[in-house]
């Protein structure tokens, strides 16, 4: 039998460099951007990466702490709902003769804080903690369990060096009940509710404290306090652990407090050290399903181990009514709202590594549906109208206006007219269609999805004298250029959705005939609007010009004013802020990718070198005034055999939320751009396509990389994939499921179990 760890194992960061983000000292100008890049987080809950050792109460509450779901309107004048943070519970503090020892976060001389990327947790030591009659060592982790998603767990070590004087140990929350009304508080449990929503949220904890291995008792100060006092000793070792369970109620009149004490006597019942042991098994089965490895570029192995340790702590496999917000629950930018970034960026990589969690995000969707119905009959369409920016109930949450970057206030149209999300949702569950076979979710949610957004573009897309159809007065994802009309990503991105309800329809009537009466019948569908639905792809403008194969990115872009970006390439402030808002409404600069974005999704609309022709049409007029275009640029220039390209755009994302000096990350990690890195190493140097009857791999390695492996999963199918640079080598070896097909140059493989299928890239080539 192995031995149970001790605390300074468990103390211990895993030692290879590559899963361990490292921060030293104190910077106050960074610190912000560190909470964000060192976060915690399993979906549920989200904890910023702030230090451990603080000097107590502040001026202005931080928001360390967020609640997936846990939204609220504030009572002002155009509020926007956002999220509510819950109180911050790792508040500590070591008073000497009632003095904080530490008044500073900068005054702890070293400071060293690591955020393990394979155990999911963030650890902290600290020496310097010091004063004429004391000397103490810290050592601290903290993390929110990937297994019991309600707990968090703080553990802190802490040795004395030198001294013998009265101290203190305090343990509270701050900001208790910020932004929530109080139904209760007590010694160790608070319930709130917020003003608007009819949301509930409850909070449970415990703690104690051992000095050498014996229990000292606890003096309770109020709700949340905790004190424990004893004379130090040099040599002394203080062990502290603390619990919090946290749940949220979403029904009016339910108490989540009981939910939220069961859930931490669970915790107390298998120990703070039985939490620590699932957590970390769920990381690793995590890792397991979900690694990308490369050989022969720490750099790219970093920024995707980075990658996948934030993808992986922002989802909930159980809970299907939230999705991920733009900076998932690691900072509070955009307000915890979810925009396409998580179908278009991010289900890609939980679709094929974490089905569970794919679902729960499209259940979302389904959830939402009807208020996406709301909106779509609201504007005078039919179908579904997904909400550009939105929160738990699915009503449009975009704010209507903003002060630009000239300090006036601007209008914001995206809630009205950036309405591609209608299609990238169809997208996802399609995509989830195809690589899982899901039936049940197909009968029971996605199908109504694909018909009621088919039936949204249907009717958007207008017959004109010309004969064609038409999608006027609308925002592509390049956002600097509004009320536009027939933008290519929209319209052809909108006729892929219209086809796929077709053949959902086709698919239903086919196989499940009952369930297809019963939904046609519920949706009021017939064959007189499918008709339509028909027609209506057969004819509409996609501005593509067959003798360039360039697709207009909309009508009139081409008579633009063109701007030489190469002129600005020092710029440090996005291109609508050099020229101004009217001059780059009135140029070809693109804020992001759009055209580009489309050969990403749908690379068949490009026939022949129309991808090539695209590709470096557009590459030169994208300002990359997102955290997303850079990703989509580098999947498409990887897929196109442009790998020095791509890798520049794979190494640029990375830097978004890994280096100080591109992006203010203050307000979250950008977890599309995140994304984006995995799909750009899988789907673009890997080559995987997903296909109907089985999986592809046409690779395009960068020359540093000299070796790729990722795992997926393809229906039921666990499987592992290899590529060699040298040999231009594709491995792939099936670990559990079914026999499947893969397609190596375009060759069919059968995968079968124990049987690893081997095949050089090129000779299958030849
Ligand atoms: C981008 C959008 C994106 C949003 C949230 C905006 O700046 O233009 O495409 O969905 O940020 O990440």
């Amino acid at each position: 039998m192995t031995q149970p760890k001790t605390l300074e194992q468990l103390l211990a960061p895993t030692g290879d460099p590559a899963w361990v983000l490292i921060e030293e000292g104190f910077d106050p100008l960074r610190e912000t951007s560190v909470e964000s890049r060192f976060a915690i987080s399993n979906g549920f809950l989200g904890v910023r990466g702030v230090r451990a050792t603080t000097r107590g109460t502040r001026w202005v509450a931080p928001a360390r702490t967020y609640v997936a779901g846990l939204f609220d309107t504030p009572d002002t004048t155009y509020a926007t709902p956002g999220l509510v943070p819950a109180a911050d519970w790792l508040q500590i503090r070591l008073l000497v003769n009632g003095e904080p020892l530490v008044q500073h976060p900068g005054e702890v001389r070293s400071h060293r804080m690591t955020l393990d990327l394979r155990r999911g947790a963030l650890l902290s030591e600290s020496s310097g903690l010091t004063r004429a009659d004391l000397n103490v060592h810290l050592k601290t982790l903290r993390l929110v369990s990937m297994s019991e998603r309600a707990l968090g767990l703080q553990l802190i070590e802490m040795t004395v060096e030198a001294g013998v004087v009265d101290v203190t140990v305090e343990a509270s929350f701050e900001g208790v009940g910020l932004g929530l009304l109080s139904d209760r508080l007590d010694q160790d449990l608070g319930v709130w509710h917020t003003a608007h929503s009819g949301k509930g949220l409850a909070m449970a904890t415990a703690a104690a404290l051992q000095i050498d291995g014996r229990d000292v008792p606890a003096t309770a100060l109020g709700p949340f306090k905790l004190t424990w006092s004893w004379t130090t000793q040099p040599g002394q070792a203080v062990s502290f652990q603390r619990s919090v369970a946290i749940a949220r109620g979403d029904v009016k009149d339910v108490d989540p407090g009981h939910e939220a004490r069961d859930q931490l006597d669970r915790g107390q019942r298998i120990g703070w050290r039985g939490v620590l042991v699932a957590h970390e098994a769920a990381w690793s089965s995590r890792w397991q399903r979900s690694d990308v490895t490369v050989e022969g570029d720490a750099k790219a192995q970093k920024a995707l181990r980075f990658a996948l340790y934030h993808l992986n702590s922002a989802a909930n496999p159980g809970d299907e009514r939230v999705s991920i917000g733009a900076r998932a629950l690691t900072g509070d930018d955009y307000r915890g709202h979810v925009f396409w970034d998580t179908e278009i960026f991010l289900l890609p990589f939980y679709t094929l590594t974490w089905p569970e969690a794919a679902r729960a995000l499209l259940m979302y969707r389904f959830h939402t549906l009807d208020a996406a119905r709301a909106k779509a009959t609201g504007m005078g369409y039919r179908g579904a109208f997904y909400a550009w920016e939105s929160a738990d109930t699915g009503d449009e949450m975009t704010p209507t206006q903003a002060v630009g970057p000239d300090r006036k206030i601007i209008k914001i149209l995206c809630g009205t007219q950036e309405q591609h999300i209608s299609a990238d949702v169809a997208y996802a569950v399609w995509y989830y269609w195809q690589a899982t076979g899901d039936e049940a979710f197909l009968l029971d949610a996605g199908a109504e999805i694909v018909l009621e957004t088919g039936r949204f573009w249907a009717s958007r897309a207008q017959p004109e004298a010309d004969g064609l159809c038409h999608i006027r007065g609308v925002i592509g994802p390049d956002e600097y250029h509004e009320h536009i009309d027939d933008n290519a990503f929209t319209n052809v991105m909108a006729r892929w959705t219209i086809r796929r309800a077709l053949d959902v329809a086709a698919l239903l009537r086919k196989h499940w005939p009952d369930r297809w009466a019963s939904l046609a019948q519920r949706l009021k569908l017939n064959e007189v609007e499918l008709k339509q639905w028909q027609n209506v792809a057969d004819v509409i403008a996609t501005g593509l010009d067959p003798t360039t194969g360039l697709f207009e990115q909309f009508a009139g872009y081409f008579a633009l004013e063109d701007i030489d970006l190469a002129l600005y390439a020092g710029r440090s402030v996005p291109m609508d802020v050099v020229l101004g808002r009217e001059r780059t409404q009135q140029s070809q600069v693109v804020k992001q990718a759009d055209v580009v974005a489309l050969l990403g999704l749908l690379p068949e609309e490009f026939a022949g070198t129309s991808g090539v022709a695209n590709f470096r049409y557009y590459d030169q007029r994208c300002s990359h005034g997102s955290s997303l275009s850079r990703a989509m640029h580098g999947l498409a220039a990887a897929r196109l055999g442009q790998s020095d390209v791509a890798l520049r755009y794979f190494l640029e994302t990375a830097d978004i939320d890994l280096s100080d000096t591109k992006v203010a990350i203050d307000g979250g990690v950008h977890i599309a751009a995140l994304g984006g890195i995995w799909m750009v190493a899988v789907f673009g140097f890997g080559g995987l396509t997903i296909r109907d009857d089985g999986i592809a791999i046409d690779p395009h390695l960068p020359a540093s990389w000299l070796r790729l492996a990722f795992s997926l999963q393809w229906r039921r199918s666990h499987l592992k994939v290899r590529i060699e640079q040298a040999r231009t080598l594709i491995e792939a070896t099936l670990e559990s499921g079914e026999p499947m097909t893969i397609f190596i140059g375009g060759e069919p493989y059968e995968l079968r179990p124990g049987s690893p299928v081997r095949r050089s890239a090129e000779a299958a080539l030849n």
